[in-house]
């Protein structure tokens, strides 16, 4: 207990200061700065070797604190009286007296806002006197991290302080939807489309993902881990592994299982340390074998699409 407050109180000097700090959240770690520095702001994309135009994540402790910054709506009320702190991010119209660094929303209108529930943040968040901006604490278009290691493993000695919560919760990165307009979710993840539509009822209708790149890290290569992947496998090709999932799937040297009970939230927690440990050990692309689309199993499947995609990328620079 002496040693979690005095991490908190260690980052939160460091936070003040206009640095950053890694952080536990429920979903993955953050890589977290104050969101209304310039200063601070700019030292994450610069980290994280980030593009400006991608905008990122604003953590809030409470709705008091967000009203300053954002506009809400009846939908919004009625999502975050349901699934906040938790792991979902709504994407807001910004008030124009807002104090948000314009380098968090890429010079946008708008902003993503989120409330984590893991109990680190949200004591460090109740402590400081700005709300946090945090990407995944990766470098840009890699793995999620999902423990103090894997962020130490991707910035070394780069980053100040990681501040220490264990293996995160969840594993995959918080569910993003669009409250600006028709919601719709712009990124999956474990509230899953179906558990928003049941809370919301019939007022609302929900695309899926809107046609136009609204979320830019959300398409095309994203969560690559490294070694190519491919999907829909059945079988490990030469210095491949594969990844499977429930009790058919045979564990072995190069065969590697998310979940032996074939529970999909199990699978999700293990997807990001799975490909991680292929990759340590010196495998040269990762198989996946077909993963079921129910419940968080839709989210997975986001990712590996994503990280998949890069492979294609590559393939295609040599055709041409
Ligand atoms: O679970 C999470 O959300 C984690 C933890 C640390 O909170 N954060 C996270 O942040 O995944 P990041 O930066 O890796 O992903 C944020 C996504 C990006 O795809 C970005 O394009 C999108 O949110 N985004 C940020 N602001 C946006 C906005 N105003 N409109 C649309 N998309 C936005
Ligand atoms: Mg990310």
């Amino acid at each position: 207990m002496k040693n979690f407050y005095s991490n908190i109180n260690k980052s939160k000097k460091i936070l003040d200061d206009g640095k950053v700090v890694a952080i536990p959240t429920e979903t993955v770690y953050g890589l977290a700065g104050n969101a209304y520095s310039d200063v601070a702001v700019k030292r994450i994309f610069k980290l994280k070797n980030r593009p400006y135009k991608n905008p990122l994540i604003v953590h809030y402790f409470s709705i008091k604190n967000l009203h300053k910054d954002c506009k809400t709506n009846k939908i919004f009320d009625i999502l975050y009286n349901k699934f906040c702190p938790g792991p979902i991010t709504f994407v807001l119209n910004k008030k124009s007296n807002s104090r948000i660094s314009k380098y968090v929303t890429s010079n946008k209108k708008t902003v993503a806002v989120r409330f984590p529930k893991n109990k680190i943040a949200r004591t460090l968040l109740s402590r400081l006197s700005f709300p946090l901006a945090a990407p995944s604490a990766n470098i840009s278009s890699k793995l999620s991290p999902t423990c103090s290691k894997d962020v130490k493993e991707e910035f070394g000695n780069k980053i100040k302080f990681i501040l220490d919560g264990g293996n995160c919760k969840i594993g995959l990165e918080s569910t993003i939807i669009d409250l600006t307009g028709k919601p719709s979710i712009l990124r999956p993840g474990s509230i899953t489309l179906e558990k928003i539509r049941k809370v919301l009822k019939k007022k609302v209708s929900i695309r899926k993902t809107s046609k136009k790149i609204k979320a830019p890290g959300q398409l095309k290569f994203h969560y690559y881990p490294g070694i190519p992947v491919k999907m829909n496998k059945k079988y490990p090709e030469k210095n491949q592994a594969l990844i499977g999932f429930g009790k058919e799937f045979k564990t072995g040297k190069n065969c590697f299982n998310l979940s032996k009970n074939g529970n999909l939230k199990e699978a999700a927690n293990n997807l990001y340390k799975t490909m991680r440990l292929i990759k340590k050990r010196n495998f040269k692309s990762i198989a996946v074998t077909k993963i079921p689309s129910a419940g968080i199993g839709y989210a997975i499947n986001d990712r590996l699409k994503k990280a998949s995609n890069r492979w294609a990328q590559q393939q295609s620079k040599f055709l041409i």
